[in-house]
């Protein structure tokens, strides 16, 4: 095969500037793979964790590609592959392979066929979050119309997606979100109470408008910084679900903190739910059809060259962004 192959190598781990543009070999599919050929490339939180040494599953030693998601075409097809065929649109998460790179091998049960009405660009702003609402919402507590639940950094890639899918669930949304021009964003994806959380305490501010009730879940994806509030402005019996550590991990919690309301919390990741690739499959078919409906928002702040890798979590880590931003190979 005679093309160039190339990828942003995380050298060592730290900030955005450890990525470097690099030539690579093409990769070699093995009997149970596939060789994509990759169009656009997610740009997720966890591929920042993972840059800066801070995943908490395993974090690779460097070098190594970072990256968890990415669309593109199979373009070489292993001998024991039968799940899909040469030219087929195809997408991945979670595959135990970095995807900020032009062309990668990966195993063909990790792949999901992409709709024809969904782009590249809004597939790889969208796939990870859809299918990470999608546990978050269907899969952890029932929640009915009318439940009240609070989505932190409201804004962002995953939080746009949550707050469109909770109203469509007819939940009542509050939300945070860090500036004023970010709750506006939020604003206008329905959500019904906005909250600056950098100039407000919400935790306060939702106690203010329950009337002392508080909500019934807290999709906490920020951590350090909301967690403690976040279990404040729960309903007794009520369950927060930290899904993300944005402003650092939560450290020192005292099991006993919960005692009080009978509290639940819990650690999920996508990587748990998607394992069984059947799992995988069914989710999918439920978050292509929130992608694929022109009407459900999903922002993109930015397309940029994988080259620019390091940009884009400068944005991010900047907190800069509402909604997702997309690297092309
Ligand atoms: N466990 C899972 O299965 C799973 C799957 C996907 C994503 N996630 C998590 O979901 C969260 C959102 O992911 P995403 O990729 O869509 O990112 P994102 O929301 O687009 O970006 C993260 C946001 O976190 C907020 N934030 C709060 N404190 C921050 C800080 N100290 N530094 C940087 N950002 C801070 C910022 O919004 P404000 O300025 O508005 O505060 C920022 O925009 C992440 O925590 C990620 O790890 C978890």
């Amino acid at each position: 095969m005679n093309q160039a192959c190339y990828a942003m190598m995380v050298t060592k781990l730290g900030g955005p500037e450890v990525m470097q543009y690099a030539a690579m070999a093409m990769p070699i599919p093995k009997s149970n793979e596939v060789l994509v050929a990759q169009t656009a490339i997610g740009v997720n939180f966890v591929d920042i964790y993972l840059r800066a040494g801070q995943s908490h599953a395993h974090n690779p030693e460097p070098p190594f590609i970072t990256g968890v998601h990415a669309v593109g075409i199979v373009q070489a097809i292993g001998s024991d592959v039968s799940e899909v065929k040469m030219g087929d649109r195809v997408t991945y998460t979670n595959a135990g392979v970095g995807t900020y790179c032009s062309h990668v091998a990966v195993a063909s049960d990790r792949l999901v066929l992409v709709p024809s009405n969904i782009s590249d660009e809004r597939c790889a702003a969208g796939f990870v979050r859809a299918m990470t609402a999608q546990y978050l919402l269907k899969q952890m507590r029932p929640l009915i119309a009318g439940d009240k639940v609070l989505i932190h950094a409201a804004a962002g890639g995953t939080g746009q997606v949550l707050v469109q899918w909770a109203k469509r669930l007819g939940l009542e949304v509050f939300a945070t979100a860090g500036s004023d021009e970010k709750i506006a964003f939020v604003k206008s994806l329905g959500a019904d109470h906005l909250i600056n959380y950098r100039t407000h305490d919400f935790a306060a501010e939702v106690k203010k408008i329950t009337q002392g009730k508080g909500v019934k879940v807290v999709f906490e994806s920020v951590g350090k910084d909301t967690f403690m509030g976040s279990l404040d402005c729960l309903e007794p019996k009520g369950l927060a679900i930290n899904f993300g550590t944005a402003s650092g991990q939560v450290e020192n919690f005292a099991l006993q903190t919960l005692h009080a309301k009978s509290l639940w919390i819990c650690r999920p990741t996508l990587r748990t739910y998607i394992a069984d690739k059947n799992d995988m499959q069914a989710m999918a078919i439920d978050a292509f059809e929130i992608l694929g409906d022109p009407s459900f928002r999903l922002d993109i702040e930015a397309v940029l060259p994988l080259k620019e890798a390091a940009k884009a979590h400068t944005m991010i880590e900047g907190r800069g962004t509402k909604g997702a931003i997309v690297l092309i190979p």
